[in-house]
């Protein structure tokens, strides 16, 4: 049973093969279900389906095995585990693949753990295995107190030993990704990104941009790249796809990169289950620390979107399914 449940996530594919165990046919679980495009999720009492014999019970992106299919070794009843999917996540039970859940120690918290998938797979493929961050080097990442920011503020900082600049639309956001770990910030609604990171690095510009807003902040960032630096295109929460001037790529030898975490899974999949495995590591041993920076409960789903489509949240937002 799915302990607790982020946003937009969990586990896609059936699960694994188990034998013993089987769901009771009558019981039911609640799920939050999209009915229609754009009206809000109405949660709803769902019967468990039994499991085919190619298939297990598991929960999206963080809980316990209820049970197992046949020829399942990497998980068992009882593990707790963190998981991905593309829908479905928002519910009591999921019936997931065994290949998309990796298992957790029990001294990470259910919550902590269920932040971990997305944002820190996310910031560990955009820093290390796209940007290729090296220790001493700047980074300058955008809505550095959204849920990707401040992965990208605690794995650039205090696995990589990089230098972070981050850039947030209020005050109040500079000051969480201060307390982190960046050692300088920007609010990019009261100033200019470009000016500030000039100020702040002497001109020299910085090594490294993670950019998730995209429009007019994606411009400014990628115009305060260094000699030799890299751009790393993640998202485009503002709303706009901005458009790269090649002659900006050639004067200084930049690189611009895209990464998109999900595809990952299918194109390079030993890529992208290590990112994930590492993201698990480092929180076990205590170098990184999600930020949950609020938990709702499954029934106030639509109040948990509205409070990050309404710009309030920082770092992950949870729901909890007990
Ligand atoms: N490529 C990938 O694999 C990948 C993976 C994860 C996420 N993403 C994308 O990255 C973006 C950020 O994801 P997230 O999970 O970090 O989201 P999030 O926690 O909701 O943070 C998004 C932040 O973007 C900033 N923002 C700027 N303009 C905005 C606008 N017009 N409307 C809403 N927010 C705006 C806000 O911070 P300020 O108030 O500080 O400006 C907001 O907090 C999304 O577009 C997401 O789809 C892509």
């Amino acid at each position: 049973m799915a302990r607790w449940d982020p946003f937009g996530q969990g586990l896609q594919r059936p699960l694994a093969l188990s034998s013993s165990v089987l769901l009771q046919p009558q019981r039911n679980y609640r799920a939050a279900l999209c009915m229609e495009l754009t009206k809000p999720l109405v949660v709803h009492d769902i019967p468990s389906t039994s499991l085919q014999p190619h298939e297990g019970s598991g929960m999206e992106f963080a809980g316990d095995v209820m049970e197992t299919g046949i020829g399942v070794t990497n998980v068992k009843e009882g593990d707790r585990v963190i998981g991905v999917t593309s829908t479905k996540a928002l519910a009591e039970e999921y019936i997931a693949d065994s290949k998309l859940l990796w298992a957790i120690p029990q001294k990470i918290p259910y919550e902590d753990a269920a932040a971990l998938p997305v944002s820190y797979g996310t910031a560990i493929l955009a820093l290390e295995h796209r940007a290729q961050t090296q220790p001493g080097e700047t980074v300058l990442v955008t809505a550095a107190a959204g849920a990707t920011g401040l992965a990208v503020v605690d794995v650039a900082t205090h696995v990589l030993k990089a230098k972070v600049i981050a850039a947030a639309g209020s005050d109040r956001k500079c000051h969480l990704a201060l307390q982190r770990g960046a050692f300088q910030s920007v609010n990019y609604s009261k100033t200019s990104v470009r000016e500030e990171v000039k100020k702040l690095t002497a001109n020299k510009g910085v090594n490294v941009v993670i950019d998730t807003i995209g429009g007019d902040i994606f411009k400014e960032a990628l115009h305060s790249l260094a000699w030799e630096g890299r751009i790393v295109v993640v998202g485009f929460a503002g709303g706009t796809i901005p458009s790269i001037p090649a002659n900006l790529l050639l004067l200084k030898n930049i690189s611009a990169l895209g990464l998109y975490w999900g595809r990952y899974r299918d194109q390079d999949f030993p890529v992208f289950s290590s990112a994930l495995s590492s993201a698990v590591l480092h929180c076990q041993e205590g170098r990184i620390k999600p930020h949950v920076g609020a938990v709702f409960k499954l029934e106030e789903v639509n109040e948990a979107f509205a409070h990050v489509t309404q710009r309030k949240s920082t770092g992950k937002v949870v729901i909890s399914i007990t």
